[in-house]
């Protein structure tokens, strides 16, 4: 089976590459900057291009099960926020027969109906709102977005604050409260690489933690 990876040169990215491969998917990478993937792989296709240009992102999703996306907003190009493409992205799915959809959203940014935050989160949430509003407003517009369509069935992960790059596996999704405020990229990255034979979490956002 083939999936498609967005955000794959990012830290996460290149995680969820690397274990979709692992799990002997077929991957393709569509990326704006081909020089900076450094996963080389015979069962990695390498695809540069915007996430603006429908046709060629159409292109590159055919034949894939799902689009894993780990795009964030980047420092360096705030103007070009992840979620202004979504509908891009929808439709080039639609056009592909592509129905799945996994992300890569935020727990302290993101409140969904039910949550239990501790406050430790919420305070997190706060400071993220007053200090990277941008990033904040891509979360929040990305699964408004999701909830607004039912083109695509989807999964967004919420983990609250990544650090480290070591795979544990002990990690658990939560619907409404994380059990902790952390975990590791590569965990996180295992958990939407799973999404793509599981539906357990469809149309759902699940703290991760
Ligand atoms: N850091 C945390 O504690 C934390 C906690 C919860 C959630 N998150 C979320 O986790 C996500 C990923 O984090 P990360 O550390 O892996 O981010 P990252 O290293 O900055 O990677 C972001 C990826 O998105 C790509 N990207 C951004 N804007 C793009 C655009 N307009 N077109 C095409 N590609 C674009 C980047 O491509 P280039 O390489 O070309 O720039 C890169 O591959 C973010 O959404 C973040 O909000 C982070």
């Amino acid at each position: 089976m083939r999936i498609a990876v967005l955000g794959a040169t990012g830290a996460v990215g290149r995680h969820v590459v690397q274990y979709a491969l692992d799990a002997d998917y077929e991957v393709v990478a569509y990326i704006r900057n081909a020089s900076k993937m450094t996963v080389h792989h015979p069962d990695l296709l390498v695809v540069e291009g915007s996430l603006s240009d429908l046709a060629r992102l159409e292109k590159a999703l055919h034949d894939t099960v799902a689009v894993v996306s780990a795009l964030g907003v980047s420092h360096r190009t705030p103007d070009k926020q992840p979620s202004q493409q979504l509908p891009v992205i929808l439709e080039a799915m639609q056009k592909a027969g592509v129905s799945r959809y996994i992300g890569l959203s935020s727990g302290a940014a993101v409140n969904m109906p039910g949550d239990r935050k501790p406050l430790a989160a919420k305070i997190m949430g706060h400071i993220l709102n007053t200090f990277r509003h941008t990033a904040v407003e891509d979360k929040k517009r990305e699964l408004d977005t999701l909830c607004q369509q039912s083109t695509v069935t989807w999964t967004l992960a919420r983990p609250t604050r990544l650090i480290g790059d070591t795979l544990s596996q002990g990690y658990r999704a939560t619907a409404h409260r994380p059990r902790r405020l952390w975990t590791s990229r590569a965990d996180v990255a295992h958990f939407l690489v799973q999404q793509v034979s599981d539906n357990q979490w469809d149309n759902q956002a699940p703290f991760i933690s």
